[in-house]
């Protein structure tokens, strides 16, 4: 720039400062604040003044000290050497400014989020005098052992390819000059883009497959599919961290980012240790060479909680892009709220809700909205999508309160986690009765297809179990268990079943920390069809306390850890039909060939 731009500060309070002096300055430009050069955003613009969010402490700064306008807005740099990387709300490696600056992050520090000195591959996908245009694939680089990356045009350029280099260079080498109507464009395998700006592509598609977990509850109850938006809200030490861990390890995306946003320094300084030594059950490999950490503790300023969202969700929307199924993971939604909530105070803005601004519903919705299942700009054709979960902590667990409630709003599964639940260690403690899931219609097509075709019939008969169990609870509550007459008691048994048997999972160890779908099928068909069959036989004058003292009644509890895994179930599933036809033998009852009539 010719003319530098350059104003000065007028007051500071924490990450807000007011400063004079630059008359074309935007809203949304970044710009450089103190002697320090502290990175800055500019968040609103009065006719003398101008007020920046600064991402960094700036205690110590003073009112004159000067500010430097950049003339661009707040980019995600986006390219190879980001998968595996773990980085602070404003994309700067943690590990790079550790290294850099010791253990107290100096403040100012410049570091580029992609490493500049390292070489890639790259392989050519396209030839000299080839036509391309935005969103098409150029090339790729084996980014990690698990992810090619595909170097795309950038948005905004079209032309004709007039050199395409192969061999090994940093991000910023040339791998490609395009010819366009404005003349030759060189390009190197960085992309910037504006993170508060959702990135392009071709066309939304409806996301119609689901995410598969490998937690029954998640699964088979409440899904979400793929390009979908889920929310996990639950007081204090309920089960969101654990349950978005697991998520991350072992759902069937392809990529993982994960903002850890204003959680203690300690929670995400584990999970800084324990991420890398988590394996991937499908590779064999650190879960890192698919994932991107963002790491954002609650002694780092607000601002920059508040801008990690947006950093995670743009680095999500590029590779989606590449045509890869994304889980973009933020916990928690709450904290980022708050700093929304601590920076509009400092503003002056006028709160509505507990002190929130007025604009808290727009911003919650925006970032659910970011995610989709989407065909990608460009050739090859790609598909891809992002999904969207959240953590939301409400204050003493009441979801009655702003961020749940709007968060409720915007995502069409809620996986609802229930103090009681988790105080009784019924872990997930995923309440299977204020849970809900909009997809789960939709994705049980794909259960249908891949599955089984009777599953929707189970699951549905499962969930009303559940549902009239728990009316039945509340009697037998008053008057008692055994006053219960028998197709009652029935019920409760067979819910009492489906709870230890199928709900519960540990998120330990063992073959049960992951469920595959077909053994969720058959865990279900064995339960739900032996509550047919024994109801069958109680409404013809068998006694249910037969059915209760049944060996077979605890297997059911535990098969789900039986280390035969699925053929385990089968077996179970042979063996607990043969005991209800003697029974019904015994009783000289013939019992309908099919069950799951009812
Ligand atoms: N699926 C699970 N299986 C076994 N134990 C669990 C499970 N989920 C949670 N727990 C137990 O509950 C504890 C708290 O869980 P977690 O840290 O996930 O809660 P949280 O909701 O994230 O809490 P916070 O509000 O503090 O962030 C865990 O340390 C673990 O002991
Ligand atoms: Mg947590």
């Amino acid at each position: 720039m010719s003319s530098e731009r350059v104003g000065s500060i007028i007051s500071i309070s924490g990450p807000v400062v007011s400063a004079k002096g630059i008359p074309d300055i935007k809203i949304g430009e970044v710009v450089y604040v103190g002697e320090e050069r502290l990175l800055g955003e500019v968040v609103r613009v009065a006719r003398d003044h101008f007020v920046v969010q600064v991402y960094e402490d700036t205690g110590g700064v003073r009112p004159e000290e000067p500010v430097y306008a950049s003339g661009k807005l707040l980019v995600a740099e986006l390219g190879p050497g980001l998968m595996s990387s773990v980085f602070d709300g404003v994309q700067r490696p943690l590990n790079v400014i550790l290294e850099k600056t010791g253990p107290f992050i100096r403040r100012g520090v410049k570091v580029n989020a992609l490493p500049r000195d390292k070489k890639w591959e790259f392989k050519p996908t396209v030839k000299v005098g080839d036509k391309v245009s935005p969103g098409d694939v150029i090339g790729t680089v084996q980014e990690t052992s698990m992810i090619e990356h595909r170097i795309m045009v950038p948005p905004g350029i079209s032309g004709v390819v007039k050199e395409i280099h192969e061999g090994n260079f940093t991000v910023e080498d040339t791998v490609a000059v395009i010819e366009t109507a404005s003349g030759q464009v060189e390009l190197n395998m960085i992309q910037e883009w504006p993170v508060r700006r959702p990135r392009p592509f071709a066309e939304r598609l409806t996301s119609e497959v689901p995410l598969i977990i490998g937690q029954r509850v998640i699964d088979t109850f409440f899904p979400v599919a793929k390009g979908g938006a889920a929310a996990i809200p639950g007081g204090f030490g309920t089960g969101k961290t654990v349950t978005l861990h697991k998520v991350a390890m072992y759902s069937d995306s392809q990529v993982v980012i994960y903002i850890g946003c204003g959680e203690r320094g300690n929670e995400i300084a584990e999970m800084l240790k324990e991420f890398p030594e988590l394996i991937d059950p499908k590779s064999g490999k650190s879960i890192m060479e698919r994932s991107i950490i963002i790491a954002n503790t609650s002694n780092m300023p607000v601002s920059a909680r508040e801008a990690s969202i947006y950093m995670g969700i743009t680095m999500a929307e590029y590779y989606r892009d590449q045509g890869y199924h994304v889980t973009l993971i933020a916990d928690s939604t709450s904290r980022w709220a708050e700093a929304l909530r601590e920076i509009s105070g400092r503003l002056g803005e006028m709160p509505v809700e507990r002190g929130y601004p007025a604009y808290l519903p727009d911003r919650i919705a925006e970032f659910y909205e970011r995610g989709g299942r989407v065909r990608a700009l460009g050739s090859p054709e790609r598909e891809g999508s992002v999904t969207v979960l959240g953590a939301v902590s409400p204050p003493g667990g009441d979801f009655n309160e702003p961020v749940t409630i709007h968060t409720l709003r915007f995502v069409g599964t809620m996986w609802a986690l229930d103090p009681e639940l988790a105080y009784r260690r019924h872990f997930p403690a995923i309440n299977w009765l204020r849970s809900f899931s909009q997809y789960a219609e939709i994705v049980e097509r794909w259960w249908v297809k891949n599955v089984a075709e009777d599953f929707p019939r189970y699951r549905a008969k499962a969930l009303r179990l559940l549902t009239v169990s728990s009316e039945i609870e509340a009697i037998a509550s008053v008057v008692g268990e055994s006053a219960l007459p028998d197709d009652q008691r029935l019920i409760l048994l067979a819910a009492e079943i489906l709870k230890e048997g199928f709900l519960r999972q540990t998120a330990l160890t063992g073959v049960d920390v992951f469920c595959p779908p077909l053994k969720q099928y058959w865990l279900l068909k064995l339960m739900i069809d032996f509550f047919d069959r024994a109801y069958d036989l109680i409404t013809r004058r068998v006694s249910v306390e037969e059915i209760v003292n049944l060996p077979e009644v605890y297997e059911m509890m535990r098969v789900k850890e039986d280390e035969r895994d699925l053929d385990a179930v089968k077996e179970l599933y042979q063996r607990v039909m043969a005991k209800l036809d003697s029974i019904a033998k015994r009783h000289g009852v013939v019992l309908e060939q099919t069950p799951m009539s009812g």
